[in-house]
């Protein structure tokens, strides 16, 4: 599919998806967030993909935030569709993707970019980069899951002054606070991102799925995670990939997983 707010590149079964809006800093409109449905859709059905990147366009910004000139009009139906639409054709369906999707964040990830951030699997910044909830300034909160993510990334505390001060942090903080993984320079920040995606994709797909799935469970605090690990790993047991996994070990050799 081609898009206009977004440029797309699918390159050894990583799918990078940059948000192209440079001059505005990548802000989220409307038509890059119908973009990004349609994009994270393509991960989710494109058997080529295992993986995928999101970035930002330019040395600037990731996304500096949903875009302030459609807030001016709001009224709060429209906000509440526009929260709604978002966490769930885009946000949610990052978090819940069955195949790793890494945010590569190349400068601001402010409000709604933060948030794209967070809702990726996880992150790597580039030392330039700078995070926060600035949604305060604006009279609002965050409505695309930032006060949820960000509490579960770094606890209560750290987020609660975050999202009441609107204040921004650096990318040496954000390593501190585990908002990212990891800090490289700009330059190293996509080679670094794929690295860690091909290793991921020489891992059994099935398994790294059902990983997805438990983390997820564990990080909203819902109960019957123990029992919904046995499921998993049950099922898992009886796959192809289980027995090449075991196979592959003891008999010295790389395993060829072939995601069944
Ligand atoms: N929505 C719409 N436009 C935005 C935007 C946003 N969230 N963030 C930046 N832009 C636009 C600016 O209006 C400007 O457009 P213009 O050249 O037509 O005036 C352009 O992007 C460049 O931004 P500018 O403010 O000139 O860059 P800067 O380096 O001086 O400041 C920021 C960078 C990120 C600190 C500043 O742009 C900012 O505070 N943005 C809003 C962040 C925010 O509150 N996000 C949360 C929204 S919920």
């Amino acid at each position: 599919m081609s898009y206009q707010t977004l440029i797309t590149e699918l390159s050894e079964h990583i799918f990078t998806i940059t948000i192209n809006r440079p001059e505005k800093l990548n802000a989220l409109n409307r038509q890059v967030i119908d973009e990004l449905s349609a994009a994270i859709e393509e991960i989710y059905n494109n058997p080529e993909i295992g993986a995928a990147i999101i970035t930002g366009s330019g040395p600037k910004s990731f996304v500096a935030g949903a875009d302030i000139n459609e807030f001016i009009h709001l009224d709060s139906v429209g906000g509440k569709t526009l929260s709604k639409k978002g966490q769930d054709l885009v946000f949610s369906r990052i978090e819940n993707s069955p195949k790793p999707i890494i945010a590569a964040v190349n400068g601001f990830a402010l409000g709604g970019g933060c948030e794209l951030a967070m809702a990726c699997h996880f992150r790597l910044a580039s030392e330039n980069a700078k995070f926060g909830q600035p949604e305060v300034n604006l009279g609002l909160v965050p409505g695309y899951g930032g006060t949820q993510r960000l509490t579960q990334l770094v606890g209560k505390g750290k987020s609660m002054e975050l999202n009441l001060t609107g204040n921004l942090i650096d990318g040496a903080e954000a390593l501190r606070l585990g908002l990212v993984n990891h800090v490289t320079s700009l330059e190293q920040l996509l080679p670094e991102t794929k690295k860690i995606l091909q290793a991921i994709l020489s891992k059994a797909p099935l398994a790294v799925a059902e990983a997805i799935a438990l983390v997820n469970h564990a990080a909203y605090g819902k109960p019957g995670g123990l029992e919904l690990e046995i499921e998993s790993f049950g099922r898992l047991s009886g796959t192809a990939d289980a027995k090449e996994g075991a196979s592959a070990f003891l008999e010295k050799r790389k395993a060829n997983f072939k995601g069944n």
